[in-house]
C-alpha cells in the first residue's frame, strides 16, 4: 500500500503549492522504469484486449487468475514496515536528494529509534530542547532558542502528535510560533506521526499541526505509521509522503522512492495495507473505526485522571498534574531511576529507566496499586 498511498498522498495536497516559494525539489530526475515491474505498469497501460503478462514470474491459474494455495489460506502471513519503515525510507530519501544539509534536527528526548534509523542513512544527529525536567512540561523558550539558531535548509524532526517519549505537545498557538520560526530559517520539515488518534480522540485534530504547516507553504515531508491507531502492529502499514510542488514533481519523486524502495523490500506487503484502506475507504468501518479510536484515547485519559486521584488518595503531597497533562499513550512521570529500579524490585512494575510509563497498560484494575507503588517510592 505504500506506494498506492503514497501516489494519493503526494498529488492531493495542491493547496499548498502556490503558497510554497520555491521548489526543492527540482533537481528530482525522472528515474527509468524497473526492469521487470515496469513491464506490469506498460501492461497495465495498455488496452488491448488479446493482452498478456508474461514479465512478472508470479503464478497465475488456468483463468488467468491469481492463484492462492489452499495451504497458504489457513495461515495469516504478517510482514511489513509501518511507521519505522516509512521513516527509514524518507530518511534514504533525504540522503539521496537532500544536498543542502546532512543535519536532522531531533528534539531532546526523542523516541530512541529516530537516532539509528537516521544514522544509518547517512545523516548527522543533531537536537533541540523540547523538554523540561523540572516542570515536566514542554521547553518552549528553549526550542524556539535552538530552532532559530537552526542553519538555513537543515531537516528539524517534529512528532505531529502525543509526542513519544515525553507526553508533551506543543499548544496550537505555539505550532504557530513554531511554524514561523521553521519558515524563517527555511527548514524541511519532517512530521513522525505514529499516534494520530491517540492525542486527542480525534484523527483532525490530532493531524492539526501538519495540516497548518502545510497550509503555511512550508516544505514538509511525513512519515505514518497505522500500527496503533487501527491496532495493526503485526501487519506494520504505514506511508511515507513528499508534499511536492506540482503532479509532475510528484511524478518524478515517486519514481525516485520506488527505485529506493525495489531494493529494500520490492513491495510493501498487502494484508495490513488492505485492512487500512477498507476501513478508510468503507463509511460504515470509518465511522466505527473513529468511534474505536476516540474509545481508545479517552480510556487513557480516564487512567491518567484516575491514577492522579488514587495518588491523592494515598496521601502523596507531589504535584502530578504533568499525568493529567501529558497526552497521548506516554507519561513522562519524572520518576528517578533509582525509584524505578524500586518499582521493578519491589512492586515488579515494570517501565523504562527514563520514568517513561505506557499509560495503555493502566487499567481500573491495576491503577490503585500502581499509585500504591509510586507513592512508596516516591514519598
Ligand atoms: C514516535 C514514533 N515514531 C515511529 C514509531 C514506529 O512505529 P511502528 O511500530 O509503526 O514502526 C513509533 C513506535 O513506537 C514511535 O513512537
Amino acid at each position: 500500500m505504500a506506494l498506492l498511498h503514497t501516489r494519493w498522498l503526494l498529488t492531493a495536497p495542491r493547496l499548498a503549492a502556490a503558497a510554497r516559494a520555491s521548489s526543492w525539489w527540482s533537481h528530482v530526475e525522472m528515474g527509468p522504469p524497473d526492469p521487470i515491474l515496469g513491464v506490469t505498469e506498460a501492461f497495465k497501460r495498455d488496452t488491448n484486449s488479446k493482452k498478456m503478462n508474461l514479465g512478472v514470474g508470479a503464478y497465475r491459474d488456468d483463468n488467468g487468475k491469481p492463484f492462492v494455495l489452499n495451504c497458504v489460506r489457513k495461515y495469516v502471513t504478517v510482514q511489513g514496515i509501518s511507521g519505522t519503515g516509512s521513516l527509514r525510507i524518507g530518511a534514504n530519501f533525504l540522503q539521496r536528494f537532500f544536498k543542502s544539509s546532512r543535519d536532522v534536527y531531533l528534539p531532546k528526548p526523542s523516541w530512541g529509534n529516530h537516532t539509528p534509523i537516521f544514522r544509518d542513512a547517512g545523516l548527522q544527529l543533531q537536537a533541540y530542547r523540547y523538554y523540561d525536567p523540572k516542570t515536566c512540561s514542554l521547553d518552549f523558550s528553549g526550542a524556539m532558542d535552538d530552532i532559530s539558531k537552526i542553519p538555513e535548509k537543515s531537516i528539524i524532526l517534529l512528532h505531529a502528535c502525543a509526542h513519544n517519549p515525553t507526553g508533551v505537545d506543543p499548544r496550537q498557538e505555539q505550532w504557530k510560533e513554531l511554524a514561523a520560526m521553521v519558515k524563517k530559517r527555511n527548514l524541511l520539515v519532517y512530521f513522525d506521526m505514529a499516534y494520530q488518534g491517540f492525542a486527542s480522540g480525534d484523527i483532525n485534530r490530532d493531524a492539526w499541526a501538519v495540516r497548518y504547516f502545510i497550509e503555511q507553504g512550508i516544505n514538509v515531508v511525513l512519515s505514518q505509521s497505522y500500527a496503533k491507531n487501527m491496532g495493526l502492529y503485526g501487519e506494520r502499514a504505514g506511508a511515507f509522503t513528499v508534499i511536492c510542488s506540482d503532479a509532475e514533481e510528484a511524478k518524478r519523486v515517486e519514481s525516485q522512492l520506488k527505485i529506493l524502495i525495489r531494493p529494500m523490500y520490492s513491495n510493501p506487503p498487502l494484508n495490513g495495507a488492505r485492512i487500512a484502506s477498507i476501513i478508510l475507504n468503507t463509511p460504515d468501518l470509518r465511522k466505527e473505526w473513529l468511534v474505536e479510536v476516540k474509545g481508545m484515547a479517552d480510556r487513557i485519559i480516564s487512567m491518567r485522571n484516575q491514577l492522579v486521584s488514587n495518588l491523592k488518595k494515598e496521601g502523596s503531597s507531589h504535584n502530578w498534574q504533568h499525568i493529567t497533562d501529558q497526552i497521548g499513550m506516554f507519561c513522562f512521570t519524572g520518576l528517578k531511576p533509582e525509584q524505578v529500579e524500586r518499582l521493578i524490585k519491589e512492586f515488579s512494575i515494570y517501565m523504562t529507566k527514563d520514568g517513561r510509563i505506557s499509560v495503555a497498560g493502566v487499567t481500573s484494575g491495576n491503577v490503585g496499586y500502581l499509585a500504591h507503588a509510586i507513592h512508596q517510592v516516591t514519598k
